[in-house]
């Protein structure tokens, strides 16, 4: 891709090695949202691609989800819906759990936010193994919508095991550095 704007993206996000364990070289989106035209320009992006796809629903993943999926949202005309860590939501939920590096994790999505037939987008930071997106997936298709694509800044090009997002179209901004 020629995009001019996702080389400066790429060097807005800063690299953290040996955080928050050894060995993991964290990829810092705190500081491209420090940087005025790169968050604009990646934000920019997502509506540019998005804007005309029929989307009434943009789900976002807690927590760095939540950092891009709002703006997002409010620009192409569609709801915002958080996908929460367990126990945040107060209302009725319907809850996915997916396998980490150690242990598990969930996600849970209240009831109601999402209605059958509905076109929803799936918003992160980040992919690594693809475990959460996929768990986002479930919770959508079990409330009866239609995931059009799952969309985050910064992710490996060859997800390990694609096959854990079930199918579902992965749009990638920049790739770890
Ligand atoms: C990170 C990242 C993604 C997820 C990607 O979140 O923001 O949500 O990991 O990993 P995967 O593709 O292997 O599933 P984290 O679990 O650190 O949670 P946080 O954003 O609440 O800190």
């Amino acid at each position: 891709q020629g995009d001019p704007r996702l080389k400066a993206i790429s060097e807005a996000i800063r690299v953290v090695p040996h955080f928050p364990k050894p060995g993991i070289m964290f990829q810092d989106i705190t500081t491209l949202l420090l940087d005025h035209k790169a968050f604009k320009d990646t934000v920019d992006i997502f509506v540019d691609r998005y804007r005309d796809m029929g989307i009434s629903v943009v789900a976002g993943v807690e927590a760095r989800g939540f950092m891009f999926g709002p703006s997002i949202a409010l620009a192409i005309g569609a709801k915002f819906v958080p996908l929460r860590k367990p126990r945040k939501l107060p209302g009725e939920v319907i809850s996915e759990s997916y396998v980490l590096e150690y242990g598990k994790d969930c996600l849970e999505m209240h009831v109601g936010a999402v209605q059958p037939g509905e076109r929803a987008l799936v918003i992160d930071d980040l992919v690594a193994t693809g475990g959460t997106l996929s768990a986002a997936i479930r919770l959508l298709e079990r409330a009866g919508a239609h995931v059009v694509e799952c969309a985050c800044v910064v992710g490996l090009r060859e997800v390990k095991g694609q096959h854990e997002l079930n199918g579902k179209p992965l749009y990638i901004l920049v790739e770890p550095r």
